[in-house]
C-alpha cells in the first residue's frame, strides 16, 4: 500500500531515531523505548502522498513527516498521564514506567525537537500551521476535560472536541505536505478537507472501541472514557434515544460509585439500542465525504491511495459488524 513512499518512510524514522537520540544515560532508555514502539505512522503517510501531489518532494518532506509524527508521539505521552493509560503501542506506557513527572516532561521534550525540525523548513507557512494545530489539539483536549461528566454534551459540541483534539493534525498533514510539495490551493484545501473528515471519523472509530474493543487489538488501554467521565457519540446517541427515565436511569449509572458495574451496563445497553453502530454510521459518512473532497484529483494515482486508507478505515467499521457484536478491529 505504501510502496511510492516506503523509502521516504524510512528516512521519516531515521530523523525521528535522531531527534531522540541523545548521550545522557539517564535519560537515554525512556529514547530508546519510544523509538522501539512506533504507531501506525498514518501522519507522515498523509503527509508524504499529499506532498507527492506537487510532486516536489526532498528533505524539507521528510522533516515535516517526521516533525508531526513527533506532535503525534508527544500529545499521546501526555494524554496518557490524563486517561492514566498503562498500555500504548503495545507496550507499557511511558507514565506507567517512568511516572507522570517524567511524562509530562518528555512530551514537553518532544515537542521542542517537533518544533526545531519545523523552524528549519524555510517556509513560514508551515511553521505557523502546525503551530495552529497543534494549539488547536491542545484546546481538544482541554475542552474535553472541562466537560467530563457533562451528560447533556451535544453531538454537535462532541464533533467540535474531536475536529480540535484529532482532525486538526490530519488536516494540518495533509495540507502541509501538500503545500510543501508544491501543490495549488484547490488542491491544499481539497486535501484539508480530506484529513479533517478522514480525523473525525478516525476519532469516532477510536471512541466505539474504546468503549466495546478489546485491549489486546488494539495494543493500548480501552475503556478509559468511561472511567472518565468522557462522553462520546455511542453514549450521546443512547441518551437521545431513551426516554426520560430511561436517560435517568442510564445518567445515574454514569455517575455511579461502583464504575466497573455500571460501566458493563452501559457497554450493553450501546449495542443493544444500537448506538455503536449509528456512530459507526456517522464515521462512515465522514469518510465518504472525505473521499468527495479528493473529486479534484480525478486522475492521479495518488487519489487513489487516499480512496484506499479511507477504505481501510471503513472496512474496519463493517469487519466489527460481521464479528456479531464482537470487536475485531485494530486501528
Ligand atoms: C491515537 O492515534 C490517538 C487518536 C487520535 C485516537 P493513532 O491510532 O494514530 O496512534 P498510533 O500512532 O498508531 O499509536
Ligand atoms: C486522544 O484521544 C487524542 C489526542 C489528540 C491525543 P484518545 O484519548 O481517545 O486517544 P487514545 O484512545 O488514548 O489513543
Ligand atoms: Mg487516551
Ligand atoms: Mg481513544
Amino acid at each position: 500500500m505504501y510502496n511510492p513512499i516506503k523509502e521516504d518512510l524510512d528516512r521519516v524514522d531515521d530523523v525521528i531515531r535522531a531527534c531522540l537520540a541523545t548521550e545522557d544515560k539517564r535519560i537515554y532508555p525512556v529514547s530508546r523505548s519510544l523509538s522501539g514502539a512506533s504507531g501506525k505512522r498514518l501522519r507522515p503517510v498523509f503527509v508524504l502522498l499529499s506532498s507527492k501531489i506537487g510532486g516536489k518532494g526532498g528533505e524539507n518532506v521528510i522533516a515535516l513527516a517526521a516533525a508531526i509524527e513527533l506532535i503525534h508521539t508527544a500529545s499521546l505521552i501526555h494524554d496518557d498521564v490524563i486517561d492514566k493509560a498503562d498500555v500504548r503501542r503495545k507496550k507499557a506506557t511511558v507514565n506507567s514506567t517512568w511516572g507522570n513527572e517524567f511524562s509530562v516532561l518528555l512530551g514537553d521534550y518532544i515537542y521542542s525537537k517537533a518544533f526545531f525540525l519545523l523552524a528549519r523548513i524555510e517556509e513560514s507557512e508551515i511553521l505557523a500551521s502546525l503551530s495552529r494545530a497543534t494549539s488547536i489539539m491542545c484546546e481538544g483536549e482541554m475542552i474535553q476535560i472541562a466537560e467530563r461528566d457533562h451528560w447533556d454534551l451535544s453531538e454537535a459540541e462532541y464533533l467540535s472536541i474531536i475536529e480540535k483534539k484529532t482532525a486538526s493534525l490530519f488536516s494540518a498533514s495533509c495540507e502541509s505536505g501538500a503545500r510543501l510539495g508544491g501543490a495549488d490551493s484547490e488542491k491544499v484545501n481539497a486535501l484539508s478537507r480530506y484529513g479533517s473528515d478522514f480525523g473525525i471519523a478516525f476519532q469516532i472509530v477510536d471512541d466505539c472501541f474504546d468503549m466495546i474493543g478489546e485491549e489486546k487489538d488494539l495494543g493500548k488501554s480501552l475503556g478509559s472514557d468511561l472511567k472518565a467521565g468522557k462522553m462520546t457519540l455511542p453514549l450521546i446517541f443512547l441518551l437521545d434515544a431513551l426516554p426520560e427515565k430511561g436517560r435517568k436511569e442510564v445518567k445515574s449509572l454514569l455517575q455511579s460509585k461502583d464504575r466497573s458495574a455500571s460501566q458493563a451496563q452501559i457497554r450493553q445497553m450501546v449495542q443493544e439500542y444500537g448506538t455503536i453502530e449509528g456512530s459507526l454510521n456517522k464515521a462512515r459518512a465522514y469518510l465518504e465525504q472525505a473521499k468527495g473532497a479528493l473529486e479534484i484529483l480525478e486522475g492521479s494515482v495518488f487519489r487513489e491511495y487516499f480512496l484506499k486508507l479511507a477504505d481501510d478505515l471503513l472496512q474496519k467499521t463493517v469487519s466489527r459488524e460481521s464479528a456479531a457484536g464482537k470487536a475485531q478491529m485494530t486501528l
